[in-house]
Parts: structure tokens; C-alpha cells; sequence
């Protein structure tokens, strides 16, 4: 299978993961043929793409860090809460979060250690607040695990990242979603998320400290110039120095409805030219040496014209992968990037 940009699905091309909408239901099964139908409902939710399946690709297999299932159930409960806190209704929130202790042990269970992954999912924008949240604990996991975190350590960790920005659901969605740069009063606005956040999660969910101290710090910055307390370095707990970029990487490379999405591997130049500056470097590193800039199933254009697709991560320089493409008799050919050192990956489609 491989990953394709929304606006170069066709109708009849065949659906290789089940696609979800917005209720957490299955909108199009695995194996479905494409249908104008399901186009125009895609492109009016603005998901960012598919996995399809075709002779081209068939036998690619991508490393995700957890199935898209999990993923699903995560963001559907993750839902939930946040709805129920905006909506100010009343729930037992105590219970509530232990419920979500329990779902990201599975989180937990999933992510394969020392492995290197493809985060590349189906995006559904109508619940981007939420697929956020529990993509930014994805991540954040597979950091800590490879920092060798021990399970407790690695359950807080999940847990603060997906609740880091539950503070949100007190600012109108409005402000969040415009599409120009902020006013001063605007963005005063805005950061207040912080202390709304960490109010919330120490007193009505009662979490344990490390969980509700990220809701706070997880916009500082590693050279002290973010907000709210202009902490730096190692003043920063580390899960918020671990989740501030997680939560970068996957807002970033997500499109939004007044913005197109990075590419991944311009989100990791950016990531890795601010090591020292906005992330903690030792986090840099385990991030760009685990999380994969040009995950299997990416389809892409080679320098001399040709398309391809990313079929296997070269582990020692992954931005050099393997890439499958079809010379001039139609026979397919295995490329190894790190050998065929004078062609390059020049687009993403
Ligand atoms: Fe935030």
C-alpha cells in the first residue's frame, strides 16, 4: 500500500486501511473501491490523504508506532473528555482519567522500542483538536521509550501529552482556528491554555504532578523564550521539553484549513536547526533517529522525473531510503538511495 495525497485520489482506486470519520465509525472499509461520493465527502472534511492499494506498491509495509484502531479508539475517548469540558457537563473527571491511564497502557504496549517508524495516518481535520492530542502522546512515547523510561514514567508521559492542551477547550474555537497572524490581545488570549489547562488537571481531575506541570510549561522554550514562566533547559520538566516537540512536529506537519502542512523532512530541518534553541538537542537527536522523515508508503518524485514510492527505511541515513519505481520497459526496480548517490527525492504527491 501506499500513502496519497487527497487531491490525487481517482475514483475507483482501491482503499488499503479502513478510513474514519468524525464519529469514530468506519466511513470506508479496507478494500472498497473509491467513489465520487466518498471523494466529495473527504475533500469537504479536508483529510489530507489515503492509503490506497496497487500493483505499484503491494508488499509495502508500514511500521506504524500503533495500529490505526488504537489510534481511533484513543482519539474518540480523548473526545469525549474534551467535549465534556467544554460543554462544562458533569462527569466524574477523576474516573475519567483513570479510564485513559488504562487505554494508554495499550498505547504503551504497542510502540515497538529501538524500531524505526513510519508516522504517516489518514487525518481527519473535523477532529484535529483530539487526533492531536493523542498523536502528540504517539510520539512522545516512542521518545521516552527510547530514553529508556521505565513503564510508570512512560503511563505519566502518555498521559500529559494527551492532556497538554485540554486548557484549549476554554478558548473559542474561533481564535484558535484564524487564519491570520495573532494581536498582541489575541495571543494573550490564547496562552492563557497553560493555566486553564493546569488548573483543570491538578484540581477537577486531581492527575499526579507531572501530568498537570506540562499543561503549564509545555509552550517554554529550551533558550528560555517561551511562555508562560520563561523557564530554560533543564528548568523545563522533561516531559514538556519531550512534548513541546511532538506537539510542534505533528501541528505542523498537519494541514490545516488556512495553511497546507510541512513535509515531513521540512519539519525535521526545522526541528534539527533548532536543537539548543527551541527543543532540548538530546531529544532532537532520539526524535530524528527513530521517527522516520520519508516513512514506507510515501509516493514520491525522483530527481530524473521518475515516481516512486519509499518501500523500506535505510537505517544507518534515513533520508536515504529504499524507493520502488518503474524503468522505461515498465519492469519495476529497487532503487537504494544511499548507493545511487546522484539522485534525490524531489517531491512528495
Ligand atoms: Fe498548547
Amino acid at each position: 500500500m501506499r500513502f496519497t495525497l487527497l487531491e490525487n485520489c481517482k475514483e475507483d482506486m482501491v482503499v488499503a486501511e479502513n478510513i474514519y470519520c468524525e464519529s469514530g465509525n468506519i466511513f470506508i472499509k479496507k478494500s472498497e473501491k473509491l467513489t465520487k461520493n466518498h471523494l466529495d465527502f473527504l475533500n469537504e472534511n479536508l483529510y489530507s490523504g489515503l492509503y490506497i492499494e496497487d500493483n505499484f506498491s503491494n508488499n509495502v509495509k508500514i511500521n506504524y508506532p500503533i495500529s490505526p484502531s488504537l489510534r481511533n479508539k484513543l482519539t474518540i475517548s480523548i473526545k469525549k473528555i474534551f467535549e465534556a469540558v467544554h460543554q462544562k457537563k458533569v462527569l466524574n473527571y477523576v474516573e475519567a482519567a483513570n479510564f485513559i491511564f488504562k487505554l494508554s497502557k495499550n498505547l504503551i504496549n504497542e510502540i515497538p522500542k529501538n524500531k524505526i517508524l513510519d508516522f504517516l495516518y489518514i487525518r481527519n481535520l473535523t477532529n484535529y483538536t483530539f487526533e492531536h492530542s493523542v498523536d502528540t502522546a504517539i510520539i512522545s512515547v516512542v521518545i521516552g521509550k527510547n530514553l529508556n523510561f521505565e513503564k510508570e514514567k512512560l503511563l505519566e508521559l502518555c498521559v500529559a501529552a494527551l492532556f497538554h492542551n485540554i486548557g484549549n477547550m476554554y478558548i473559542s474555537k474561533k481564535l484558535l482556528d484564524l487564519d491570520h497572524k495573532f494581536s498582541q490581545s489575541e495571543l494573550e488570549e490564547i496562552q492563557k491554555h497553560t493555566k486553564l489547562g493546569y488548573d483543570l488537571l491538578k484540581n477537577t481531575f486531581k492527575t499526579p504532578k507531572n501530568i498537570y506541570e506540562v499543561a503549564l510549561t509545555h509552550h517554554e522554550r529550551y533558550d528560555g523564550t517561551g511562555y508562560p514562566l520563561g523557564l530554560s533547559s533543564e528548568e523545563i520538566p522533561i516531559f514538556s521539553r519531550i512534548i513541546s516537540l511532538s506537539d510542534w512536529y505533528n501541528a505542523i506537519t498537519t494541514k490545516r484549513s488556512y495553511r497546507n502542512a510541512f513535509i515531513s523532512i521540512e519539519a525535521f530541518e526545522y526541528i534539527s536547526s533548532n536543537a539548543g534553541l527551541h527543543f532540548d538537542p538530546n531529544i532532537v537527536k532520539i526524535f530524528v533517529s527513530k521517527i522516520s522523515p520519508y516513512p514506507a508508503g510515501t509516493t514520491i518524485i525522483l530527481s530524473d522525473g521518475r515516481k516512486g514510492v519509499v518501500i523500506e527505511n535505510n537505517e544507518s541515513i534515513l533520508t536515504r531510503p529504499y524507493v520502488k519505481t518503474y524503468g522505461v520497459d515498465k519492469t519495476p526496480t529497487i532503487i537504494d538511495l544511499l548507493e545511487e548517490t546522484t539522485l534525490t527525492i524531489k517531491s512528495i504527491i
